[in-house]
């Protein structure tokens, strides 16, 4: 299902886990690897593919969300505040959403725009783990490097502790296993909660 309105979004009470983050991280693209999936979800390399709140239900019992990416100068002015307040909206009110998943680019240094929206995120209580995405484009070596200092500048900010993290790759189906494992067990535990 897709709309831009949190309100018609499906009413069932079963877990759902959002992908947000700048447009052309590569949200649309994970929801498809993780799926095993060519295109379930509609991707681009012109950013700014996904407009609207795309739900997809997976074996019958919890959702992937997936949402149209921030900080995409091409959107007019006036595009950019509805296009902004749907999304908050829907991190506002969405009771049924376990995790979120912020996905930053790995070869980037950490992004104000990206920070800001984490912050908010914290700031709103809404729970988010960081997915580093495109690691098939940095040399193994210095992945590790990379994500260190990620996680170093958010731990001298504002932040206690760093979010758990996840390191991906679309293209090369890395991280798929550990980030299945980790929804699977939110998923047992909701549904064991609810029994
Ligand atoms: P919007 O919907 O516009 O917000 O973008 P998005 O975040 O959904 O990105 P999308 O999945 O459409 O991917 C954007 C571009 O990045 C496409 O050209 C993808 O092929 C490319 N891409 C996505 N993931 C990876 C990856 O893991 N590795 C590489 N090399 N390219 C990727
Ligand atoms: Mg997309």
């Amino acid at each position: 299902m897709s709309n831009s309105n949190v309100e018609k979004c499906p009413n069932e009470k079963i877990p759902e886990y959002a992908f947000i983050g700048r447009s052309n991280v590569g949200k649309s693209s994970l929801i498809n690897m993780l799926t095993d999936r060519k295109s379930l979800a509609k991707t681009s390399g012109r950013p700014g593919k996904t407009q609207l709140i795309n739900h997809f239900k997976i074996n019958e019992n919890w959702f992937l969300v997936d949402l149209p990416g921030y900080g995409y100068a091409r959107v007019s002015k006036k595009d950019k505040k509805t296009f902004q307040k749907y999304i908050t909206n829907y991190f506002e009110q969405r009771t049924q959403l376990v995790c979120s998943f912020v996905l930053v680019d790995i070869r980037h240094e950490p992004q104000k725009i990206d920070m800001e929206f984490m912050e908010w995120m914290g700031e709103n209580g809404i729970p988010f783990c960081i997915i580093f995405t495109k690691a098939d484009k940095l040399k193994p070596a210095v992945i590790e490097n990379k994500v260190d200092t990620y996680v170093k500048t958010m731990v001298q900010g504002v932040w206690e502790e760093a979010p758990r993290y996840f390191i991906t790759s679309s293209s090369k189906k890395m991280g798929r296993d550990a980030l299945l494992q980790f929804i699977d067990e939110i998923n047992t535990d909701f549904f064991k909660e609810k029994k």
